[in-house]
């Protein structure tokens, strides 16, 4: 799983880990992957830490060798990395603009097309994390295309996978309380907390909790799904 060293991707990390998995965490940042498997105790089911960023063709390459080279089997793949630069669309780069879509998109999509042979020998499953901004997001028009581009890359997948018995599912979060919302000024999560049904943030588990259903048997008939967690916030 991508962006395994913090918030949703550790809170999956963990859930996997205690629900007996063995999990191959990546990240851009490894370190911080390395010190999500040993704060979850992932060595005792033989998970580790891999360097990957997501955007980079020739890392998906080196991540798939590798499990081939170690002849496992890989029942889940989930696309969870993520970056944000929030800006309104008459002020934001051609950067800001590419690293979210290279990181969102590009890199959910080159991680689903290395990793599908392996999903097909398995008839395993893949998660993408997509987001209630998939609406579109004040502020947020990239990450926002981003977003409501990985909704219809996994519905695409899901049709043409099923005869294949892979499943492809996407979760869509609202706000929820780990390092990127950190950067999003006060004021605007209070805007989002008025929103918000729930009137409160998720907890990073709770989004773990929807991952593992969908990568697990329990959710057998379910593909080219958005499951929204975000309290209520969007209408089904
Ligand atoms: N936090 C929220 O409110 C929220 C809401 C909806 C959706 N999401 C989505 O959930 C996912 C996780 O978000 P989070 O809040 O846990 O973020 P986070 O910033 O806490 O963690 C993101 C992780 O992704 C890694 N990463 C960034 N770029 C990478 C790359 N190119 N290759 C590999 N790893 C990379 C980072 O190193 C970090 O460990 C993202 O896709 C995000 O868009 C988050």
């Amino acid at each position: 799983m991508t962006g395994a060293g913090s918030g949703i991707g550790l809170a999956v990390a963990r859930r996997l880990v205690s629900d007996g998995w063995t999990v191959l965490l990546a990240d851009r940042d490894v370190a911080a992957a390395e010190a999500a498997n040993a704060h979850i105790g992932g060595s005792a089911t033989e998970s580790r830490a891999v360097a990957l960023d997501v955007s980079r063709r020739a890392d998906w390459d080196r991540a798939v060798q590798d499990v081939r080279d170690r002849e496992a089997r890989l029942d889940l793949l989930v696309n969870n990395a993520g970056i944000t630069r929030d800006r309104t669309v008459e002020k934001l780069t051609d950067a800001d603009w590419h690293q979210v879509i290279d990181v969102h998109l590009t890199g959910t999509w080159l991680g689903c097309q290395a990793f599908l042979p392996l999903l097909r020998e398995s008839k395993g499953a893949l998660v993408n994390l997509s987001s209630m901004g998939r609406h579109g997001s004040f502020g947020q028009a990239n990450y926002s295309a981003a977003k409501a581009g990985v909704v219809g890359l996994t519905r695409t997948i899901a049709l043409e996978q099923a005869r294949h018995g892979v499943r492809a599912n996407a979760v869509a979060p609202g706000a929820v309380d780990t390092p990127m919302l950190a950067a999003v000024p006060e004021k605007v999560v209070n805007g989002w907390l008025e929103e918000i049904p729930l009137r409160r943030l998720a907890q990073p588990a709770e989004v773990a909790a929807v991952v593992a259903f969908l990568g697990s048997a329990e959710s057998s008939y379910i593909t080219g799904q958005v499951i929204a967690a975000d309290g209520g916030a969007t209408p089904p």
